[in-house]
C-alpha cells in the first residue's frame, strides 16, 4: 500500500513503522510482566490510539483505565501547569501499573502523574511513551519503554494534535511553524 502524503505535512513515521515498533514494545512489556496482571493507564486524549495498539500486542491479563490532564494550551506552547481533569476509576494499590503516554516532552505531565500514582502504592509503576523529546526536558523523568526518540519537532497524528486537530492521521507527521492550517 502506498504511503499517504498530506498537503504540507512531512511524514516522520509511517503507520508501518509505528506498528512494527509498537509490536516490539508489547513483546518487551509482556516479557517484563512475567505472567503477572497489568493495569494500563492511558493519558487522554493523545495516548488513545497508542494504548489501543499496544494493548493488543501485550499478552497478559490486562485492564484499562484513563486519566485526563491539561498541560498544554490550545496550541504548541505549554502553560507549565498540570491539572488533573479526570482521575482513575479504580484504585491501583498493589497493582502493576503501566502509564501509557503519546509523547514525553518537558516531563511535567508524567512527573505530576508519577507522583500522584505513587501515593497510591502500586506494586510497580512503569511508563510507556511512543515518542520522547529528551532535549525538551524540564522535569527529570525517563520512560521505561520508548518507541522513538526524536529531536525538538512538533508532531501530529496517531493521537497527537495541534489545537485538537489531526489526531486521526494514521501516520506521525511534522508540523512546521507557520505552515497553513
Ligand atoms: P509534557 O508535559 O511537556 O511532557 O507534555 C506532554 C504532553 O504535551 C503530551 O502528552 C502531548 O499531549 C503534548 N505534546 C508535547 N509535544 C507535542 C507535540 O510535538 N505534538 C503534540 N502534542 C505534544
Ligand atoms: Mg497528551
Amino acid at each position: 500500500m502506498a504511503t499517504v502524503t498530506y498537503q504540507g505535512l512531512e511524514v516522520l513515521f509511517t503507520r508501518q513503522q509505528i506498528a512494527a515498533r509498537v509490536a516490539e514494545m508489547g513483546a518487551q512489556i509482556t516479557r517484563d510482566l512475567n505472567g503477572e496482571k497489568l493495569v494500563m493507564v492511558g493519558v487522554l486524549k493523545g495516548a488513545a490510539p497508542f494504548l489501543s495498539d499496544l494493548a493488543r500486542s501485550i499478552q497478559a491479563d490486562a485492564t484499562f483505565d484513563f486519566v485526563a490532564v491539561s498541560s498544554y494550551g490550545n496550541g504548541q506552547r505549554s502553560s507549565g501547569a498540570v491539572k488533573l481533569i479526570k482521575d482513575l476509576d479504580e484504585p491501583i494499590e498493589g497493582k502493576n501499573v503501566l502509564v501509557v503516554e503519546d509523547i514525553l516532552d518537558t516531563g511535567l505531565t508524567l512527573a505530576y502523574l508519577r507522583k500522584l500514582f505513587l501515593q497510591q502504592r502500586p506494586k510497580t509503576l512503569r511508563i510507556a511513551t511512543l515518542l520522547d523529546k529528551p532535549s525538551r526536558r524540564i522535569e527529570k523523568i525517563d520512560a521505561d519503554y520508548v518507541g522513538f526518540s526524536i529531536p525538538n519537532l512538533f508532531v501530529i497524528g496517531y493521537g497527537m494534535d495541534y489545537a485538537e486537530r489531526y489526531r486521526n492521521l494514521p501516520d506521525i507527521c511534522i508540523m512546521t511553524p507557520g505552515q497553513p492550517e
